[in-house]
């Protein structure tokens, strides 16, 4: 079973990764594409995975896993030279991604889906987290719990029609944040005082809004070297009918 070639995936993600240390790329997917090539791209996942895929319970959630996993293992097969099924991809007990390889291979990777779109973070230093929202309802009750007494009085002064906004960079910034950190929805999110800026740091934990992307999509790295990169690098139309080609 042969891995992507570079060729398939932006050259200039891994030009990002080498150069800059790290990068993110959004790839866009269609649900019926994902459900027709199934059986084929399952043939990439380790067997564990493939167990863990069968386990959901509707099929929009087995697409965004398989989607992810492939996203995952078609770019680090290029960073490691490795075919995508032998990408040694594991979770750990919180449920994080992470890639059992030793510097000067060890890439630190996020990974976040929402309706149609999948977004992958990997860092050569440090820990990444990213997020990404398609739809966000601002649900006042949710607010309260995740604000940050700061944040809750920002909102409340801006415009009501900037505010659905506002709360989607907000929520995307902290769930980033609290995946560079690895605790998930475990984080107390209002820990983190984003004042409603578009960039900042907690700590050693430095985020961005991503600029350029057309859905709510944020970028932390805890690292004492990086920033979060500022674009995607770069939003790959993945033809899921060639991929699954290539992983024959
Ligand atoms: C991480 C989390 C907040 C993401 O939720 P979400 O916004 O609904 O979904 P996203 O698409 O943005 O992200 C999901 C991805 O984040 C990654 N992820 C899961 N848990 C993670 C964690 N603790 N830290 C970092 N990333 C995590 C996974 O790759 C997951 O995708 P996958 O399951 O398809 O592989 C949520 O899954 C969570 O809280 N998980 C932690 C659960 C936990 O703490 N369990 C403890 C068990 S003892």
């Amino acid at each position: 079973m042969a891995g992507l070639t570079k060729a398939s995936l932006p050259p200039r993600l891994f030009r990002d990764i080498r150069n800059r240390g790290a990068a993110v790329c959004v790839m866009l997917y269609e649900d019926g594409i994902v459900a027709r090539e199934t059986p084929k791209l399952l043939a990439v996942l380790a067997p564990e995975e493939r167990a863990r895929h069968d386990r959901m319970a509707t099929s929009e959630r087995r697409n965004e896993y398989l989607v992810g996993r492939l996203l995952i293992r078609t770019v680090l097969s290029v960073l490691l030279d490795v075919p995508c099924a032998q990408v040694p991809l594991l979770i750990d007990s919180r449920g994080r991604p992470h890639v059992a390889c030793r510097a000067p291979l060890a890439y630190d990777i996020s990974l976040s889906h929402s309706r149609g779109y999948a977004v992958l973070g990997v860092t050569k230093a440090g820990r990444i987290g990213v997020d990404i929202e398609a739809t966000f309802d601002g649900d006042y009750a949710l607010v309260r719990r995740f604000l940050a007494s700061e944040e809750l009085a920002g909102l409340l002064a801006l415009p009501q029609v900037q505010r659905s906004a506002a709360l989607a960079r907000a929520w995307v910034i902290k769930e980033a944040w609290s995946k560079a950190l690895g605790f998930g929805l475990g984080v107390p999110f209002r820990n983190l005082n984003t004042a409603l800026r578009t960039e900042g740091c907690s700590g050693r934990v430095r985020w961005r809004i991503i600029d350029g992307s057309t859905v709510p999509t944020a970028c932390a790295i805890a690292s004492d070297e990086l920033t979060p990169p500022s674009m995607p690098r770069f939003a790959i139309p993945v033809n899921l009918e060639r991929l699954s080609g290539a992983a024959r």
